[in-house]
This record gives structure tokens, sequence and C-alpha cells, in this order.
């Protein structure tokens, strides 16, 4: 029995791989469905006997509880956009620059609209497939990734590292998303905004099978591994293509920037005959050497870049104007349209962003609009046509008051005396939207990663006067959640549902709540959701503070002394320190046992020794990690810079780093410090 199933493994990742790698079919489908079962029942009988790249996990099965959360070895930047020529030409010339001179080219590829995914293959087998995340850690979804039909479960490449990761895009090809939208469509659910959120959902589902049957695919278009094997990026993509995987064979090589614009010229229609939607085109530097070379700023890569193809643009009419109030209380104003399709998607709402806009626009109810996709967000009316007004068109009124709580809107002016675009709910104890909004925003993964309370359940608790502040969640019970019930009417539809709490997602909120204890302090404070106070100035204040303490007791010229800490941001953080009402809202977060103070030590300032300098760190040091080596640095007034450039200093170089940065850095005249000399400077 055991040469039978592996005989049928064979036979049926062989007839996989010719047809959809080949597009040859060398059995027919029914033939192919009786292998399958026969493989299917034999495991079934003999689980020992199944072999590792068995075709049967395609079809899923798993069912996930939930993703766990893993690291990524390599992080998964994004890229830089461009969005006209000059701004390529300026990236070539920065390249240009970054390469002194060298000779160069480029691999131009498309920019596929799904979601990226990280694939490891370890000695030969795919082990783990992870998404993106927020770049350093993403969810696991190996079982769901096993069901794309083109991923080579066991590769059979004598030449693979035993070790090397895949990166890609996974996506709902067109017709597999127009299929599944017609099907929700017969059973009156609701339609999936577009392909790409559809990947989304679908990578996510728990049922595994369910995923297998949507047809995903994903096409590879990165090669990492710690073994050197490739020279370059053409060479990484064709060998990917030999060991089995799904390279779309529309990535050109371009030995000039002009033949980048070529390309892209061609791609800009021809990009609708392809079987996904893509939206626009990346550019990247082919030696992997030069790669290395250029290197990253803080979040893009320097040798890479992608352009963006104009948006779509589609006219309809504007029916009405609705009025939405955000978490800071700005009101901003939506246009309600006639749907119209755009860019593969049913247009229904887009934004006008402010009263300003609309009256720059000069539009008016009725009249004919244009509707664009930028950037696949959310559409924007750009104009309108004025031969098209009709002639019962309406004024424009723009409210007085809230529309969610009856205050007055109020429109300040800002430090340099401009008149604030956007008109603002000043109630921000009291307003509805505003209270909801601060608890969706404190419950998001950003922040204290309650996802367990999403999909309306947030909404439910506010409604049913349970929750008001976020605070309030660390109030909840079992015996308050079980059994809360809601009716949500489809008025589409008109179909009634009801949402009820059972034991199972009770405890998981529960289990939730008491887990987000553990969140980090700096992640808390960006949930407490202090104006301008976003992820990143979050955890420069909760590292130079170190508690919250600290930070409610300093001074406005303590605060602007932190690092990257302005004016304005200053001036929020004493404002709502300076409330009592939020005094008390954390003290209620600390009564509940959340994290207030960071874990590793907070950046007291040792001496300015360092005041003025720049350092780049790099390598493996004898008596400090990296980390601790950069809070020496800020700790004496020294700035980390990520690259090594003509205005750098120090590089503080350990065993093992790149020969190509110490190279640039003896070029640039650059200092080179070992880890002594460095102690010896701030001694
Ligand atoms: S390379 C550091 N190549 O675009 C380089 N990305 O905006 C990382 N994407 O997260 C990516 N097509 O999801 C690369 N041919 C392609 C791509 C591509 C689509 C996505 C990818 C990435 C995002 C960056």
């Amino acid at each position: 029995m055991k040469e039978r199933i592996a005989e049928l493994t064979d036979r049926l990742n062989y007839y996989n791989h010719r047809y959809y790698q080949d597009a040859v079919s060398e059995i027919t489908d029914f033939e192919f469905d009786a292998l399958l079962t026969e493989l299917t029942a034999l495991e079934r009988e003999y689980p020992e006997f199944r072999q590792a790249d068995s075709p049967t996990q395609r079809v899923g099965g798993t069912i996930s509880k939930e993703f766990p959360t893993v690291y990524h070895r390599y992080p998964m930047l994004s890229l830089g956009n461009t969005y006209n020529e000059q701004e390529l030409l300026d990236f070539d010339d920065r390249v240009r620059r970054g390469l002194e001179g060298e000779p160069y080219e480029y691999i131009c590829e498309q920019k596929f609209d799904g979601i990226s995914l990280s694939m490891t293959y370890e000695n030969g087998l795919l082990v783990r497939g992870i998404t993106r995340g927020d770049g350093s850690r993403g969810d696991d979804i190996t079982h769901n990734i096993r069901t794309i039909r083109s991923l080579p479960l066991r590769l059979q490449a004598s030449d693979a590292p035993p070790l090397f990761e895949v990166r890609g895009e996974g996506f709902m090809p067109l017709s597999a998303f127009e299929k599944l939208n017609k099907e929700r469509e017969d059973i009156g659910e609701a339609l999936l905004m577009n392909p790409r959120n559809a990947a989304a959902g679908t990578f996510k589902l728990q049922d595994s099978a369910e995923t297998a049957r949507r047809g995903l695919d994903c096409y590879l278009y990165s090669y990492l591994s710690d073994q050197e094997q490739f020279q370059t990026h053409e060479e990484s993509l064709v060998a990917l293509r030999r060991w089995g995987f799904n390279v779309s064979p529309t990535w050109r090589k371009c030995a000039t920037i002009q033949e980048v614009f070529a390309y892209i010229h061609e791609w800009e229609t021809k990009r609708f005959e392809l079987l996904l939607n893509t939206d626009g085109i990346v550019v990247k530097i082919n030696r992997f050497d030069q790669q290395r070379e250029l290197g990253f700023t803080a979040k893009v890569p320097r040798w890479a870049i992608a352009f963006k193809f104009k948006a779509e643009s589609k006219e309809t009419i504007l029916k009405d104007i609705e009025y939405n109030v955000g978490r800071t209380g700005a009101v901003t104003p939506v246009a309600l349209l006639k749907p119209v399709l755009l860019a593969g998607t049913v247009v229904k709402r887009a934004t006008l962003h402010n009263a300003n806009e609309i009256e720059r626009i000069g539009l008016r109810l009725g009249d004919t609009v244009f509707v664009e996709k930028g950037g696949e967000i959310i559409p924007k009316v750009m104009g309108f046509d004025p031969a098209r007004r009709p002639a019962d068109s309406q004024a424009i009124v723009y409210p007085t008051v809230c529309p969610a709580c009856g205050s007055g809107l109020v429109r300040q002016e800002d430090e340099r005396g401009t008149v604030q675009a956007h008109f603002y709910c000043p109630n921000e104890k009291g307003c509805p939207p505003q209270l909801k909004a601060r608890l969706e925003h404190f419950i998001q993964r950003k922040s204290m990663n309650l996802d367990s309370l999403g999909e309306g359940k947030i909404e439910l608790l506010y409604e049913k006067g349970l929750v008001r502040s976020p605070a309030d969640l660390y109030d909840l019970s079992f015996e308050k959640l079980f059994g809360l019930e809601k009716v949500i009417t489809d008025h589409e539809t008109g179909k009634v549902r009801r949402t009820g709490f059972k034991e199972k997602t009770v405890e998981n909120i529960l289990g939730a709540l008491e887990k987000s204890k553990e969140i980090p302090f700096r992640q808390v404070l960006f949930a407490m959701g202090i104006r301008y106070v976003g992820a990143t100035v979050a955890e420069k204040l909760a590292v130079y503070f170190g508690t919250i303490e600290a930070l409610e007791a300093a001074t406005h010229e303590q605060l602007i002394n932190a690092p990257e800490i302005g004016g304005r941001i200053a001036q929020s953080v004493l404002a709502f320190f300076a409330d009592s009402d939020n005094r008390q809202f954390v003290a209620r977060l600390r009564a509940a046992g959340l994290q207030l103070a960071e874990t590793g030590e907070a950046v007291v300032q040792e001496s300015s020794k360092l005041a003025g300098k720049t350092f780049v760190i790099s390598g493996v040091f004898e008596n400090f990690e990296r980390e601790e080596l950069k809070h020496k640095i800020e700790a004496n007034g020294g700035k980390v810079l990520s690259g090594v450039s003509g205005k750098l200093n120090y590089l503080l170089a350990g065993e093992g780093m790149g020969p190509s940065k110490l190279e640039k850095a003896r070029k640039l005249g650059v200092t080179l410090l070992s880890e002594q000399e460095f102690l010896d400077l701030i001694a």
C-alpha cells in the first residue's frame, strides 16, 4: 500500500504541475478525480503512509481556530511609490549616484494587486506560509496556502538550498472572484468589494476546504536565503520557475530607464488582459550586490520602486451628501452616488474630504461628477461637468450642527492662523460616533489587539450601554456578555439576522481582554488615542519617558526635548493629561492591570558627548546587542541612521558585517569604530 500511495502522490503532483505551470492536461478531469479519490481513501485507511507533499492537502479540510502570529526571518518591507515619469527619473538618478558610476540594469515586473505572502521551504518541503502582517510578524496561514494548486508542496530541485523563503502575491483570479460573487448574490449574501479583499478574506478563512474551493493563486517575485546562491534577481526568477514556482512571465530586463518607460507604456493597457488586477509596475535593480549596496531607508528599499498607474475615472450622478463624524470629531462629507462600476467594483459612495473641497469644486446635488479611485483606497470626487448641470440642481448646505449629537460645529485656526479645513464637533465626551470610533481605535490590532470584539460587537456593547469608554471593557464579565443579542436588518435585502453572544464568543472576548494586559506600554499609549500620538510617536514617548507617570508629569520643555517630538504633539499630550477625566481613564487602565511602563530601560540621558554625531551599527558585537548599542548612542545624545552615506560620522563595526558596506564607508571617509573604541568615546 505504501508504494501505491507514493505512486499516486507523485503522479497527481506531476499532473498538477503540468496543468498549473504548463497549461497541459495529460489526463481528463474525471481520471484525475478518480486517482485523487483513490488516494484519499487509501490515506484514510493507512494514515502512516501519507506523504508530506500529498495533493490531498490541497483540498483543505483543516479547521483553524486562530492563526498563530509568527515573526518573519527577514522583515517584509513595502515599496516607495511614484506616480509620474519625473519621479521615476529621480529614482534613477538616486540609484546612479548611489552606485557611483557602476553600470546597472533593472528588472521590471507587474505590481500584482493581492496580499503578500512568504513561504518557507525546508529540505524541499513547503513548511510554512505567512501573511505580511505588520512587516515584522504575520499570521501563519500554512493550511490555507497549501490549497494554492500552483504552489509546489515538494520541490524536485537538486540545486535548491536546504532552507529558503519565497515571497509573492496571493490573489484571487478575476474569474474566480466573479464566480464567487455570483454565488453570493444567489444566496443573498453581501457581495465582496474587490478581488483583493476577497483574497485577503479567503486566505484568513478558518475552514481550509472553503479556501481550496475558491481557487486562490500566487505569483512569486522574491527569493531569500542565507546562502548567496544567485548573483542577480533575474537568475533567481529563472531558478524559481525551474523549481516549479509560478513566476509570472511578464517580467523584463531593462538596460536603461528609457526601456523601463517602454515597458510601462506597453503594460498600461495590456494589463487589462491579465487574469488578475495589477495597479502598477515594480522596478528592481537586478544585481543583488548592488541591491545590498543601495540598502534601505527606514521603510522601503532604495533599490526598488513602484510606478503606479493613473487611477481609472468614471462619471455618475451626485445624489446626496452624508456627513460622518470621526474619532477626533472631524466632520467629513461623503458623496452618495448613483452606483457606477469603477476599476472592478461598484461604487456608491465617495469622499469629498471637507467643506472647502465642496466649495472649491463648486458642486450642487444632481451634478454629473467624476469619480476616481486613487491607489485603490476609497474613491474620490474629482470634479463635475458644468455643461450637464440639471435645471433642478440643489445647493449643498453644509450643516452647522453635528449630525450625530446636535452640538454646534466649530472650525478652528491652527498655529499659523489658517482656518482648519474641517469642521469639528466639540462634544468629544458625549458624541456617539466619536466615542464609538475611540473604542474602535482601542480594539484594533495595532492597539490592544482585541480582534474578537470586531464585526459590530463593540457597537452592540455601546448600544446596550455596557461600554462607553475603553476602560469599561475591563469591567465586562461573563454575566454581562452572555446572551446579548442584536437583530440586524439588511436594508437592501430586507433580511433579518440575529447575532447572539454564545459561550464561546464570550470566552474569546474575555480571553482577549486578559491577554491584552501583556501588550507593551508603547502600544497601550497609542491605543489611548491622544491626538497626534500615532504608533511611532507613542513608541518614541514610551521609550523616552519610560512610564505613564513620567509622561503625565512631563513639562512642555521636557516633552519637546524628546526625540522627534514637536510643539503640536507636546501641546496635545499636555492637554490630554490636564483633563481630569483622562487622568481617571488612565487610572482605570492601571487598575485593570495594563502595561503602563516600558519593560526595557528608558533612555535616561547620560551625557551629550555624542550630540550632533551620527552612527550606523552593523554586524555582531561581543558584549552588547545592537539594540543596547543604539540605546547607548541615544542616551549620549547621538543619532542612529540606517544607511551609510557621506553625512555619516561613525560606522560601529561588529563581526561579520557586509563587505560592501565596509567598502562604501571607507570610500566616503567614515570613521570606523570597534566596540571598545566606541566605549572609550563615551567613557
Ligand atoms: S517586491 C522590498 N514585487 O507590493 C520589496 N512587490 O508596495 C518588496 N507587490 O508588499 C516587494 N507585486 O505585496 C514586489 N512584483 C512585485 C510585486 C510586489 C506586488 C506588492 C507586495 C508588497 C507591495 C509593496
